[in-house]
C-alpha cells in the first residue's frame, strides 16, 4: 500500500485528480471504478476543470440503492451525472451504474460482472471508505471474496448517509454493490478518506489484520493500492511519519 498524507482535502483531491488524469492520457480508452458520497466530490471537480478527453472511456460505479430511480436526488445515478458524467464528454453508453430498480437483482448482478469483464476488467478503482470500514457498500462480515450482489446497509452506514435523504428513516435497507473480489480485481485502486470520523476505519484498515470486520483491510493484498489521505483521516495511523517520509524521498521515476 502506498500511504499518501496531505494537509487538506483540496491538496489530497488534486493527487487523486492527477493520478486519474495521467491514466486517461495514457490509455485513452481506461475503465474506471467510481465512488459516490462525499469524498470524491472534490475530485470529480477538479477533473472536469481539467478538460481531459473521456469521450473513450468506460465508467462503472460501485454501488447503488434499492429502490431509487434513477432520478431520485439522493440516486447514485443522479449523483454521478450531476458531478461528473453531464459535465465530461463521457458516452451513455459507456456508463454502467447499478439498477436500484431491477426486478431480477441476481441477474443484474451477474450481468453487470460480466460487463466488467467484457470491457476489459477495471483499470483504475475510486474508492470512499466507511465509518465501519466499508468499501463500496461492503458491510463488516461481508465475504472478502465477495461479487456484485444485495447488501443490507448497517445503521451506522444508514445514519451517516442519512445527510442526503433529509432523515434516516429515509435511506433505503438494501444496495446493490459489486463485491470486494470485484474490486480487487481492479488494476489499481484508489482510496480516499477525509476528516476524523475515518480515522479509525482506516487505521484499523491499513495497520490492522485483514479481516471482514474491516473490508477495507483486503486491500493490503492489492498489489497496487494507493491511499490519499487528509491529516484528520491520518491521525490514527502509527506509522505516519514514516509513510509521510517514504512519500517525500520517492525516486524521481515513480513521482507523478
Ligand atoms: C459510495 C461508496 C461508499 C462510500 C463510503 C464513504 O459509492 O461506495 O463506500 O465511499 O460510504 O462515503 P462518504 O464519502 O460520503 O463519506
Amino acid at each position: 500500500m502506498e500511504i499518501i498524507i496531505q494537509p487538506t482535502v483540496e491538496a489530497a483531491s488534486t493527487i487523486a485528480a492527477q493520478m486519474v488524469a495521467r491514466l486517461l492520457r495514457e490509455k485513452p480508452d481506461a475503465v474506471l471504478g467510481l465512488a459516490t458520497g462525499s469524498t470524491p466530490l472534490l475530485l470529480y471537480h477538479e477533473l472536469v476543470q481539467m478538460k481531459l478527453d473521456w469521450s473513450r472511456v468506460t465508467a462503472f460505479n460501485l454501488d447503488e440503492y434499492v429502490g431509487l430511480a434513477p432520478d431520485h436526488p439522493a440516486s447514485y445515478h443522479r449523483f454521478m451525472w450531476e458531478n461528473l458524467f453531464n459535465r465530461v464528454n463521457i458516452l451513455e453508453s459507456n456508463v454502467h451504474i447499478p439498477d436500484g430498480l431491477t426486478e431480477d437483482i441476481p441477474g443484474f448482478c451477474l450481468r453487470y460482472e460480466q460487463q466488467i469483464l467484457a470491457a476489459g476488467g477495471i483499470d483504475l478503482q475510486l474508492l470512499g471508505i466507511g465509518t465501519d470500514g466499508h468499501i463500496g457498500f461492503n458491510e463488516p462480515t461481508s465475504s472478502l471474496a465477495s461479487r456484485t450482489r444485495i447488501k443490507t446497509l448497517t445503521q451506522q452506514t444508514r445514519a451517516h448517509n442519512a445527510r442526503f435523504f433529509g432523515g434516516e428513516t429515509a435511506v433505503p435497507h438494501h444496495v446493490i454493490t459489486m463485491g470486494t473480489g470485484t474490486i480487487m480485481e481492479a488494476r489499481q485502486v484508489l482510496l480516499m478518506a477525509f476528516g476524523p470520523d475515518k480515522a479509525r476505519a482506516l487505521a484499523e484498515a491499513v495497520e490492522g489484520p485483514i479481516t471482514s470486520m474491516n473490508p477495507a483491510s483486503i486491500l493490503q493484498l492489492h498489489p497496487v493500492a494507493k491511499i490519499v489521505l487528509d491529516e484528520p483521516a491520518a491521525s490514527r495511523l502509527r506509522k505516519a511519519d514514516y509513510y509521510r517520509w517514504v512519500y517525500d524521498n520517492k525516486p524521481d521515476w515513480q513521482k507523478l
